[in-house]
């Protein structure tokens, strides 16, 4: 077994890991007493299982679509009908989910890309309807993260910029630290770590070594993964190494 991030609860697959995330999400609109639920989306492979299920008979029922808005931590600056894109991913895993008109807020990919991240700031801005974060309001209700092979989360890659940004809540990416080599938009720190609830989901034999680099003190981006709630990281016992 790899040395694991504190608040590490393993699972014993993929499946168990989005299972576990679902359920997570249910009891969180069950218990809140907000109109609306904000919930930042991950983009990636991992997050398509549990988002298929949030769409799945076994959940779809249990969920307040009508309080519930989507918003993405990050995104490929790609038309959203190209299959780099989160936008179109997340579309393609909810399917006929019953999303009302205007609750799922993707980043523009269209214009320049410091116009794009200027726009999705101000959305995020007027969503939360101040242009500064309370930590005793968070932004999102929950927050949903990946880990890349290399370390990053979102499209905060290691060495590059955005990881150190401090101040704006959402930021242009011109050069991507890893695949697909495409310009991205991405949340901040700042503005990730605004969550009552940030889930960290992980699975697969590659991921290891960033696990495990990070374990070991490498400064990686992933290492900064911070919430003004609760951070629990979901790992399969691929992940963490446990056959
Ligand atoms: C993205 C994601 C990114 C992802 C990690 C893990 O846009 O690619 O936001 O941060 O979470 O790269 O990706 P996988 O789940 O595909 O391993």
């Amino acid at each position: 077994m790899i040395p694991l991030p504190n608040n590490a609860e393993i699972f014993p697959d993929a499946d168990s890991v989005a299972r576990a995330a679902a359920d997570r999400l249910v009891a969180l609109c069950a218990e809140s007493k907000q109109e609306r639920i904000a919930i930042c989306l991950s983009g990636g492979s991992t997050p398509k299982r549990l988002y298929a299920l949030l769409a799945g008979p076994d959940h779809v029922g249990a969920l307040p679509w009508e309080r519930l808005h989507w918003f993405f931590g990050d995104d490929r600056f790609v038309p959203w009908t190209d299959e780099a894109s989160n936008v179109h991913m997340v579309r393609t895993a909810f399917g006929d989910a019953p999303i009302p008109e205007g609750h799922l807020h993707g980043i523009p990919t269209d214009g320049t890309l410091d116009a794009a991240a200027s726009a999705y700031s101000d959305t995020l801005r007027a969503f939360y309807g101040a242009d500064s974060l309370d930590p005793a309001r968070p932004l999102f209700d929950l927050v949903l993260l990946g880990l890349g092979e290399d370390g990053h989360t979102a499209s905060l890659f290691p060495g590059k910029p955005a990881v150190n940004e401090r101040e704006a809540w959402v930021v242009a990416v011109p050069e991507a630290g890893l695949t697909p080599f495409v310009p991205r938009v991405t949340l901040t720190f700042p503005a990730l770590a605004s969550s009552r609830q940030l889930l960290v989901l992980v699975t697969g034999a590659g991921k290891r070594e960033p696990l495990t680099r990070i374990a070991g003190g490498e400064d990686l981006p992933a290492r900064h993964i911070s919430s003004v709630g609760t951070l629990t990281w979901l790992l399969d016992r691929a992940a963490a190494d446990l056959g």
